[in-house]
């Protein structure tokens, strides 16, 4: 529909983002609505794929998991949260999760089995049973594509290379979206009473991750913009083995499987941290451990501490880990079965992001219509640190939640069409005002100010953190917005120049980036306690009296950030000291 030169697409239901998130969603929505997924690449290269190790849920399949209960999940989730996880919601994923396993083995997700048949599970950090089911070392990958089939198979209308530029409001309500279409370089109004953000994480705030280039926050970005606060984003995951030089994830499937951590002493020095759990702690622990070895002189050239798996030997190696043996050898020229491998901890996973209301339903934002999911959400299952296998899990489990709540909610009477169109014209007329200016600047190019956002960032908001340190990442980021004010971007003003503009695209990504990063250094320094992932140097220890709420940071109307609080859910676990 094209009304006074505006292209309008109206639906039930938008979905922004196209990994195991939004596709769940799509599935479910799809069996009834009309229902768009945008994404701003093709969705078998979203990042959901890249995640190694596998998923979690209490099927009891390994001899040494009988025992295992989802109850016994929710409580490992809970202590490996350090309790700021709420507790209604991680009790409704683990008892989810054995169900959305077998949903997924029933749409013929290739899944490793044991002997018997039944799917293979494996021991994975802070879990007290082997319980993380797995396919190889590529466990989303698999999950991706089968999701991505049942999507083509039920008609789930895609638009790919669609990039978020931000939602339109009418009301404190969503009423739909503007996209830009890469290929064409028009902007696009998708209209619907329901969005759903399904975007990923954000870890290139900092300098390197393990994040694929494209998780750059678009969602995040595009609700904090439109009021919606920004929930526990001082909580930033650090996976203990990244490979040394290029920083891609060596999964914990690697530990999980027996391998091991020393350091040029040639000593296990998780067994003096972790006695019980050793190598299987959980990733802040074992994250910190690897810093402190490698900033102690115990590392490797000052840079790596080794993992060593040539023990498990090259039949269970090339078996279990052929993907991490591959990238070692690719990236790193080690062959896993004849040396150890290279590894410090890195930037993995965002255990904060949008602010939900978690008031009975999960999922929901303060703005009325706009419901989130994925690694962009804070349901918060993850609370201070998550627990490896249940980001793919939180992806299906809360995916496949959103969609089914939405078809039992309804669609909402729909807003006038005036309204409607009134406030699609002024976003439409706002972007094009932007995009002018960004062509008119003459300041400094998006890479630059993405570098030094990066630098700031992983110097001085990374594993181990104290105040000067913050109020300096605080200020480097204040001088950054300044320059963002200014930035220069060829062709960003006309349909034409538009088209596959990738300067224009990065542009946008790094407005996104910049609140984020923004948002997270403030948190760490308003958050004076040690807790999970987040570790202050100048407060070391956990403090409950205080800190054992949800941090939610807005932008006021003065344009300054503004910490407001929400309470934990607690009630099934008591909160307690975490030792493994
Ligand atoms: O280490 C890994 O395989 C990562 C898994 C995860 O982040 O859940």
């Amino acid at each position: 529909m094209v009304i006074d030169f505006m292209i309008v697409k109206e639906f039930n239901a938008v979905i922004v983002g196209g990994g195991l998130s939004g596709m769940r969603s799509g599935l479910e929505l799809s069996k009834k609505w009309n229902v768009a997924l945008i994404s701003k690449i093709v969705p078998i290269r979203s990042h959901s794929g890249a995640a190694q190790g596998g998923i979690n849920a209490a099927l009891g399949n390994h001899p040494e998991g009988k025992d295992d209960t989802p109850e016994k999940h929710a409580f490992d989730t809970i202590k490996g949260s350090d309790y700021l996880a709420d507790q209604d919601a991680v009790i409704f994923m683990a008892n989810e999760a054995p169900k959305i396993v077998i949903e997924f083995e029933s749409m013929g997700a290739p899944f490793s089995r044991f002997e018997n048949g039944k799917i293979a599970q494996r021991p994975f950090g802070g879990a007290g049973f082997p319980r993380t089911c797995y396919a190889t070392d590529r466990t989303g990958h698999i999950l991706l594509h089968t999701l991505y089939e049942q999507c083509i198979r039920q008609d789930v209308k895609f638009f790919d290379e669609f990039f978020l530029v931000d939602l339109i409001t009418v009301q404190n309500c969503v009423s739909g979206l503007v996209a830009l279409d890469i290929a064409s370089g028009e902007l696009v109004v998708f209209r619907a009473p329901y969005v759903i953000l399904a975007t990923g994480g954000f870890g290139w705030i900092y300098k390197a991750s393990t994040n694929a280039l494209i998780c750059t926050g678009d969602g995040v970005g595009a609700a904090f913009r439109a009021g919606v606060p920004m929930q526990d984003c001082e909580f930033v995951q650090f996976h203990p083995t990244c490979l040394y030089g290029s920083n891609i994830l060596m999964s914990e499937g690697a530990r999980g499987e027996g391998g091991l951590l020393f350091n040029n002493k040639n000593e296990r020095f998780m067994l003096e941290i972790a006695p019980k759990a050793k190598e299987l702690a959980p990733r802040d622990i074992v994250a910190r451990a690897i810093t402190t070895e490698i900033s102690e002189g115990r590392g490797f050239d000052d840079a790596f501490v080794h993992l060593d798996l040539r023990h498990l030997g090259a039949d269970r190696i090339k078996e279990r880990l052929p993907g991490i043996r591959d990238i070692a050898i690719d990236f790193a020229n080690v062959d896993a079965i004849e040396a150890p491998i290279p590894v410090h901890a890195g930037h993995h996973y965002s255990m904060g992001g949008i602010g939900t209301k978690n008031d009975g339903n999960f999922c929901e934002t303060h703005l009325k219509g706009l419901w989130v999911v994925g690694e962009n959400a804070c349901i918060s299952v993850h609370g201070a640190n998550r627990l490896g296998g249940n980001s793919l899990l939180e992806t299906a489990v809360f995916g496949r939640y959103v969609g089914r709540k939405l078809l039992e909610r309804g669609l909402p009477t729909p807003l006038s069409l005036n309204e409607l169109t009134s406030a699609e014209k002024v976003k439409i007329q706002e972007i094009k005002v932007l995009f002018s200016q960004w062509q008119g600047n003459t300041g400094k190019k998006p890479i630059e100010i993405r570098q030094n956002m990066g630098e700031t960032m992983s110097k001085n908001v990374f594993v181990f953190r104290k105040e000067d340190e913050l109020r300096q990442a605080i200020n480097d980021l204040k001088q950054l917005r300044d320059d963002f004010n200014f930035v220069h971007v060829p062709n960003a003003s006309s349909t034409e120049g538009r088209k596959f503009n990738s300067g224009l695209i990065r542009t946008l990504e790094l407005r996104n980036l910049l609140d984020i990063a923004e948002v997270t250094a403030f948190a760490a320094l308003w958050r004076k306690e040690s807790r999970g992932a987040h570790f202050r140097t100048d407060y070391p220890e956990r403090n409950d009296k205080e800190f054992l709420v949800h941090s939610m940071v807005i932008r006021n109307a003065e344009g300054q950030l503004e910490m407001q609080t929400k309470p934990v859910k607690l009630g099934s676990f008591e909160v307690k000291a975490r030792k493994y």
